[in-house]
């Protein structure tokens, strides 16, 4: 049964959601589209003719690490202009809500979290802040201690042509994301699969599910007898088996998804 949009499946899965007691949301770059981020595997996603996986890398960072740091200083500046879009607004006020929700994000921009900080207000927006399973874009940390910092400024290279170092070990400061070929923290990992294994719904927005291992988070859900809302555009890897798998814009579909279900007694 399509909803007034025609959206197929769309009633029943907010039905599933309804009846859901706990929640794991997946989100990926697609969650983001909407509201000006570059996907990785869109068109959108080049830097001087340079892909995300090229660059992405700790063989390029070793290799030019002024570049890579010019590639997110550029990256910084779009998504510092960025604001959360009705799909990120959405599952905050679901995850603020009356039921349990996780959010896990492969995204590394930072919406989740201002949404959550928005709807929140002066209450404690803990409940929607998301793990971030792949970092964040406006965090640096040291290539050699612990050090790890907030970072939002680009490096100014005309008057400090020097790569910026870290203020306790003196050794070259990175972007806090998860890079190609790099592990995944593993804390964070038992973390977001904890939650999926928990879940009686994993909610998947926005993600390719092509890229191991947050695109098994889901199965976690699976295997403990769950099911799989995804939203997404077009078919990806999870689409199969997925209960409902609803053909569109997170932006568009998350708030009538959530409808009704965000305040005591929904
Ligand atoms: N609403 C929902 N989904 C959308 C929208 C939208 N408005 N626009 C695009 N999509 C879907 C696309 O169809 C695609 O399936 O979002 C997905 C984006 O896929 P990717 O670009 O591959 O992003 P993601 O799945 O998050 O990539 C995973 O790969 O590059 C690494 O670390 C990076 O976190 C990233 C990871």
């Amino acid at each position: 049964m399509s909803d007034s949009q025609g959206i197929e499946g769309l009633e029943e899965a907010r039905a599933l959601l309804a009846e859901a007691e706990r929640v794991c949301v997946l989100s990926g770059a697609g969650v983001s589209a909407e509201s000006g981020v570059p996907t990785f595997r869109g068109e959108d996603g080049l830097w001087k003719n340079y892909r995300a996986e090229e660059l992405a890398t700790p063989q390029a960072f070793r290799r030019d690490p002024r570049m890579v740091w010019e590639w997110y200083d550029w990256r910084r500046g779009k998504i510092g202009g960025c604001s959360p879009n009705p799909g990120h607004y959405a599952l905050a006020r679901l995850a603020l809500g009356p039921k349990s929700v996780s959010i896990v994000t492969q995204n590394v921009d930072g919406l989740h979290e201002a949404a959550a900080r928005e709807v929140a207000g002066a209450a404690d927006p803990s409940p929607a802040l998301p793990l971030e399973v792949h970092g964040s874009i406006f965090r640096v940390k040291c290539t050699a201690c612990t050090y790890k910092i907030p970072h939002r400024d680009p490096v100014r290279w005309e008057t400090e042509a020097v790569l910026p170092k870290c203020p306790v070990c003196g050794a070259l400061l990175r972007p806090d994301v998860v890079w190609f070929g790099e592990s995944l923290d593993p804390m964070v990992l038992t973390e977001a699969f904890d939650s999926a294994r928990n879940a009686t719904l994993c909610l998947v927005a926005g993600t390719s599910a092509l890229v191991q291992p947050a695109a098994s988070v889901p199965l976690a859900t699976l295997e403990n007898g769950g099911s799989i809302v995804e939203i997404n555009p077009t078919e990806t890897p999870l689409s199969g088996m997925a209960t409902f798998s609803l053909r569109g814009g997170s932006g568009a579909i998350l708030p009538q998804l959530v409808e009704g279900l965000t305040e005591a007694g929904g």
